[in-house]
């Protein structure tokens, strides 16, 4: 199968994927902004989140020639509002090139990393690169830390010492199959996780909240 009909089967049926817009300092200090969605949560204690970085034919791509560079990367998460700057953001710019000036992002300046984050974005992880593992010639995963998490203060409710996410205001959308599908995350359902009893009746009777 050709590399591009293989990258179109697999990147439309392992979906919905979340999707990281990934800020990024040259050494230089030239930011760069680019949406991953080969990226996840990997662990919580310590955080761990990881992205994808695809070859490209000419040169690496910018996220992946700053994060080899300095160690260092901001994920945003994309609401609704934000989708068309973040797909602003996707153009195969020059690495001289700031894609948050292009689409016209304010950002903040982080705390602990270079690279600042998106302003208008609710959530913004400043990691610190732990792994960096070439998985196919020139393809990378970029293993993180997450050492600041912002939230704005309108997407958490309940007791501030233990805030949960108001999903609703958050509001993140998700990249599906093919060159444009996008979802929202809104189809929302209930699934309680059986806990074992240890019975014979089957078991699994008691649910966990
Ligand atoms: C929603 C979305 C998700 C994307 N996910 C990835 C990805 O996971 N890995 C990747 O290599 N490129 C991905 N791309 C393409 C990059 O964003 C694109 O190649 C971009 O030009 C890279 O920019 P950079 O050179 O500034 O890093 C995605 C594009 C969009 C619009």
């Amino acid at each position: 199968m050709p590399a591009d009909a293989r990258y179109r089967l697999l990147a439309s049926t392992i979906m919905p994927r979340p999707i990281a817009w990934v800020v990024t300092a040259s050494a230089d200090g030239i930011v760069n902004a680019a949406p991953y969605s080969f990226f996840n949560l990997f662990g919580a204690d310590r955080p761990v989140v990881a992205l994808g970085i695809l070859a490209r034919a000419d040169r690496p791509k910018d996220t992946a020639a700053n994060i080899r560079a300095t160690g260092e990367f901001v994920v945003n998460l994309v609401p609704h509002a934000l989708t068309e700057a973040m797909n602003a953001t996707c153009v195969d710019a020059p690495p001289e090139v700031d894609e948050t000036a292009l689409a016209g992002l304010a950002t903040v300046p982080s705390l602990a990393v270079r690279p600042p984050r998106i302003a208008a974005s609710p959530v913004g992880f400043e990691c610190r690169l732990t792994h960096l593992l070439e998985t196919g010639p020139g393809q990378l995963l970029a293993v993180g830390e997450v050492l600041h998490a912002h939230y704005d203060r309108r997407v958490l409710a309940g007791d501030p010492e233990r805030p949960r996410v108001d999903v609703a205001a958050l509001d993140l959308v998700g990249r599906m199959h093919g060159a444009s599908a996008y979802t929202r995350t809104r189809d929302l359902f209930d699934l309680h996780r059986p806990l074992w009893h240890g019975g014979q009746d089957g078991g699994a009777a008691h649910h966990k909240e």
